[in-house]
């Protein structure tokens, strides 16, 4: 008898191991000037923190901390409102072509999912290269081993709009100057590239290596709104991926905006105090199911030989 609750105790801990895991989410979040004045709104700062805590990493766009307070307090206030986890965050230097205008790229990120394994700012001004970016990218290398994938690169941009089909055609060189770099195919693009509307002209598409190679996925349904204003319309915000194992490693048609607004019933006016984006995620399937099979029937002929040795 002990032997057979033995045996179904293995058997249970193996299929909990099956089925336990969630999947991974990643977003991109323009917060749309977040500094000293969002900070000290504590309804804003509240939204916010629900929003990044859904996220195992979350690249943020227009963060313009000057006084180095913002940012800091948001993490302590995602670690005192999700205890599950812990939250840390790895921030680009000020970046912007003239001195009264600067954002950072900054990533916050679950320590217990997640670590960072190499960071590398793309430089301003390469030999030969013209300056392409107002924000060059700031390249950040994640592992994660409970996903499928195991370890990924970030390559985050906010495009300025006016410039945005030149940038988001340089997106290409800096994702394979980072390939070659990190001998990876496993790359990831994405942020708010006002991929959209007035700001991407269907005739100038063809012209851009991000949309016209090969290889490249984008995750975001065109047509979908990636805005808060009920005015506008328009896929700003993206994520693309890389090359097939990527592709086959992202959970199928789980790539969308996250509609805060009507998700935590604000009002438009209430959401635009957060920003004028919505978040835009995707989720990556965890670890091979195959391994977990193997492992749950490791454990159950672990079990089989305990009640075997028990019996006899
Ligand atoms: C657009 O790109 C050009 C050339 O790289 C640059 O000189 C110009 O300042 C850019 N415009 C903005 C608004 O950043």
């Amino acid at each position: 008898m002990t032997s057979f609750f033995l045996l179904l105790l293995f058997f249970l801990v193996g299929m909990c191991d099956v089925q336990g895991a969630s999947d991974f989410r990643i977003c991109a979040f323009n917060l749309q000037h977040f500094g000293e004045s969002k900070s000290k709104k504590s309804d804003v700062m509240y939204t916010i923190t629900r929003i990044i805590s859904r996220c195992d990493v979350c690249l943020l766009q227009e963060v313009r901390d000057s006084k180095e307070k913002a940012l800091p307090q948001l993490i302590s206030q995602l670690n005192r409102y999700d205890k599950q986890h812990q939250y840390a965050s790895v921030a680009s230097e000020r970046l912007g072509r003239s001195a009264s205008y600067q954002e950072q790229y900054v990533f916050v990120y679950r320590t217990d999912t997640v670590t960072v394994t190499g960071q590398y700012q793309y430089p301003d001004d390469r030999p030969g290269d013209v300056d392409a970016f107002s924000r060059e990218p700031f390249v950040v290398r994640f592992r994660a081993p409970k996903t499928a994938i195991k370890e990924f690169v970030l390559i985050p941009q906010h495009t300025t709009p006016t410039n945005t089909t030149k940038e988001l055609d340089a997106l290409y060189d800096v994702l394979q100057d980072v390939k070659r770099m990190w001998r990876t195919e496993n790359v990831m693009l994405l942020g708010d590239f006002n991929a959209d509307c007035g700001y991407l002209a269907k005739k100038n598409r063809k012209n851009v290596r991000l949309i016209t190679e090969k290889n490249l996925v984008w995750l975001i349904p065109e047509k979908t709104d990636t805005t808060v204003r009920s005015s506008t319309s328009c896929t700003y915000d993206r994520i693309v991926v890389n090359g097939e194992t990527f592709a086959r490693a992202v959970v199928p048609s789980s790539a969308g905006p996250f509609n805060f607004q009507m998700e935590y019933r604000l009002t438009e006016e209430q959401a635009l105090e957060v920003s004028d984006h919505y978040p835009v995620q995707v989720l990556l399937k965890n670890k091979a199911f195959s391994e977990k099979i193997s492992k749950f029937l490791f454990l159950f002929v672990l079990g089989h030989l305990a009640f075997q040795m028990l019996t006899t």
